[in-house]
Formats: structure tokens, C-alpha cells, sequence
């Protein structure tokens, strides 16, 4: 059974990585990654390939950035070519991103199966490009594979029919249990300079977060005045350095905030695993630290991920409220996080059980 997996966007790796893994030791599975080229840096991309441990990809679609139409339609021209000329047996989308609703459409027009994976967050939000890209591949996919017991609700609520619903965990984790010994033994905070349990790590890339310059602004004033108490570091998205730079406000961003490239995936998780806390607007990140029991402070409106607020670390924040955040992290008020089912690290066996019973019913 050939199963193309698509790849396209930073967090598409961390999800796919353990499933081609897993895939591999399946004796009845071809897995093959495909890459639609949606990032293309080298520490947006490549680094995570060799890192995770996975191969040249199979296909490179190389379609690059452009607008929200010309980036989907590119990947949905380039996949169709593809498909034409080697029909996979079943496809797997992961995440939210333009990737994975571009892929998805195709398989839908061209009767190819489809499972999507991380199936089922939904942010009620409509105005982010990623909860159209949720709730689109959501209703034309085959196989829907939950994150959490939310995601089982949210679809059950749209009408999905409960056979095609499966809860099989957290992909993330997965990833996170691959590299453990990797991370702990990396020590990347003493590499800046920083001790563990004194600094915070920042991430920020959402369009409604980075896009306009007074948003911009005042958001690199609340990290100024953060780093008085406490020294951050901050892995910028191109995006967003892009954005600072244009605006000229990378001059205005204090001493006691190191920027750097974006870092590969055990850098990464090494500075999290090792901080006092997180400020991010991403999405993984929030899973990562209420598994990891780090205090995470995410600058948005709402999640597509409540249970790492309700079982986790995890609370939303905006400029006005950050400090007094800050401020009851330092002084040990923070929550902890409670163990959350099936983020154990074998969400990617679960997916191949999952394909295989698939496999028995609808190949022979
Ligand atoms: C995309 C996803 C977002 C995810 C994020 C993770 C969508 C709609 N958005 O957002 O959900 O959280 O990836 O990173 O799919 N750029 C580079 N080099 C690269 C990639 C991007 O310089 O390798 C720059 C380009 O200027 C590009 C911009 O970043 O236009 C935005 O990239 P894009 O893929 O459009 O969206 P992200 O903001 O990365």
C-alpha cells in the first residue's frame, strides 16, 4: 500500500516524522514523503529532514511562498500532476497548514483516500487561515485522527460520522520521545549564555501578531519590559524578522532579548525543556509545554487546543495582562499540567493500527 505522506510547513515534519517511522516497520506499507516546498530555508526544512531522520523526500512539489490563492493552488496543481503519474493508495495529511488543505482537496476530486491527522481542533475563529484549513479537510476527509477527546466532539458536531473518527493522541509527543535523549543531553541554553530556570523562550509568527507595524510595536515593548526580570530568547520566524526589520523596530528590541535564526527541532526543545517559561502564538509549542510542564503564556485570543489550558500550563495573554503573567510565574504561581491520554508517545502506532484495519476492509 503506498501512502504518500505530505510535508510542507515547519510543524508538518514533527507530525509526519514519527509516521513515516512507524510506517517503515510495517511490512504491508510503502510509506513516501512528499514535499510540497510551502518551506524551503534550510532551518525552516532541511534541517528538520535530517534531524528527524527522514529521507531526501520522494517528490518535491518546490512551490514556495506566495498569497493564501497562489500557494494553495500552486500545491494543488503541482499534487494533481503528481497523483496523475503515481496514484498513491491512500494519502496523509497532517496540521492545519496550507499544505494540508491544497492535498486534501485533490485526493477529495480524485477519489483517493484521505486521513488527516491532528483531526478536530477547532479555534471557533474563522478569521485564521488555519481553522478554514481545519474545517475544509475535516469534512472531506476519510479517516479523521483526534489529538484529544475535543476534537472527537467538535467533528461529531459538524456531522462527521463516528466511524470515521478515531482518537489516537498526540503526534507531538511522539516526536518529542524520539529525540528525548537528544534533547536532554544538547544543553543549548549554556550555549547563550543562559541557566536553566532563569529565561524565558519567545515565538511569534501569526499575520495577526506580527503583520501590523503598531501591533508589532507594542508587542516588542511588552518583551522589552518582560526582559527587565527576565532575559529571553527569541528564534525568529522569517516572517516575523522580515517584519521587525521592515519596520525598523529589530533596533528597538532590548539587550537581555538574544534573537536568532529559527533553531532545529532538538535546539528547540532543549531551550524549552530548560525554561522558566514560553511566550509564543504557536500552536505545537503550547502541546509541548503542558507536556513538559513548562508555563506557557500564548499571546492570542483563543486556542484550537483548550485541553493544555484546562489540563495543562497553557493561558492565553494579551500586552495589557503579559507582566502580571510573567510576575506570577517568578513568584511560583503558576499551574501544573496533568498527564493527558494518549499523549505517550505511540500516536504514530496507533495511526498504523488504524490503516491497517482500514487496509483489510477496503483492499484486497
Ligand atoms: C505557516 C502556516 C502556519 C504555521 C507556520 C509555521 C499556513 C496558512 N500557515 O505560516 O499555520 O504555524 O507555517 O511556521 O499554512 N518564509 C521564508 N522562508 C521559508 C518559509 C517562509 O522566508 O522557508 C517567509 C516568506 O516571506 C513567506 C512568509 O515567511 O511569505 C510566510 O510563510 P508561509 O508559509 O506563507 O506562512 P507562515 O507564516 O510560515
Amino acid at each position: 500500500m503506498i501512502i504518500h505522506l505530505i510535508a510542507g510547513a515547519r510543524p508538518n515534519f514533527m507530525k509526519v516524522a514519527p509516521l513515516w517511522h512507524a510506517l517503515s516497520r510495517a511490512p504491508w506499507a510503502q510509506p513516501v514523503l512528499v514535499h510540497t516546498g510551502q518551506h524551503y530555508d534550510e532551518t525552516m526544512s532541511g534541517v528538520f529532514l535530517s534531524q528527524l531522520g527522514l529521507p531526501t523526500p520522494r517528490h518535491s512539489l518546490e512551490v514556495g511562498s506566495g498569497s493564501h490563492a497562489v500557494q494553495t493552488a500552486g500545491i494543488m496543481v503541482a499534487y494533481e500532476q503528481l497523483c496523475a503519474r503515481v496514484r498513491p493508495d491512500f494519502t496523509v495529511v497532517v496540521g492545519d497548514v496550507n499544505s494540508t488543505l491544497a492535498c486534501a482537496l485533490v485526493c477529495a476530486k480524485r477519489l483517493i483516500p484521505l486521513g488527516h491527522l491532528e483531526a478536530g481542533l477547532r479555534s471557533g475563529d474563522r478569521s485564521m487561515p488555519e481553522e478554514i484549513n481545519r474545517l475544509v479537510t475535516d469534512a472531506i476527509a476519510d479517516l479523521l485522527w483526534t489529538p484529544s477527546e475535543d476534537g472527537d466532539r467538535n467533528l461529531l458536531r459538524e456531522g462527521v460520522a463516528a466511524e470515521r473518527i478515531e482518537r489516537v493522541g498526540n503526534i507531538m509527543i511522539d516526536c518529542f520521545e524520539l529525540q528525548r535523549n537528544a534533547i536532554e543531553t544538547a544543553r543549548k541554553a549554556l550555549e547563550f549564555g543562559l541557566k536553566p530556570r532563569s529565561y524565558g523562550v519567545v515565538t511569534l509568527h501569526r499575520p495577526s501578531n506580527v503583520d501590523d507595524r503598531a501591533q508589532l510595536e507594542v508587542l516588542v515593548q511588552a518583551m522589552n519590559k518582560v526582559s527587565r526580570h527576565v532575559p529571553l530568547i527569541f528564534p525568529a520566524h522569517p516572517r516575523t524578522m522580515n517584519r521587525l526589520k521592515s519596520h525598523k523596530l529589530d533596533e528597538m528590541i532590548a539587550p537581555a532579548i538574544t534573537m536568532t535564526t529559527p533553531l532545529d527541532y532538538v535546539s528547540f526543545m532543549s531551550l524549552v525543556s530548560d525554561a522558566l517559561l514560553v511566550i509564543t502564538d504557536s500552536g505545537g509549542v503550547q502541546e509541548e509545554t503542558t507536556y513538559l510542564d513548562i508555563p506557557c503564556l500564548t499571546l492570542r485570543s483563543n486556542t484550537e487546543r483548550p485541553v493544555t489550558i484546562t489540563e495543562g500550563t497553557n493561558e492565553l495573554v494579551d500586552v495589557s495582562n503579559l507582566s502580571a503573567a510573567v510576575e506570577r510565574v517568578t513568584s511560583n504561581r503558576w499551574k501544573h499540567s496533568r498527564r493527558l491520554q494518549f499523549w505517550d508517545g505511540r500516536t504514530a502506532e496507533r495511526v498504523v493500527a488504524s490503516l491497517s484495519r482500514w487496509r483489510s476492509t477496503h483492499v484486497r
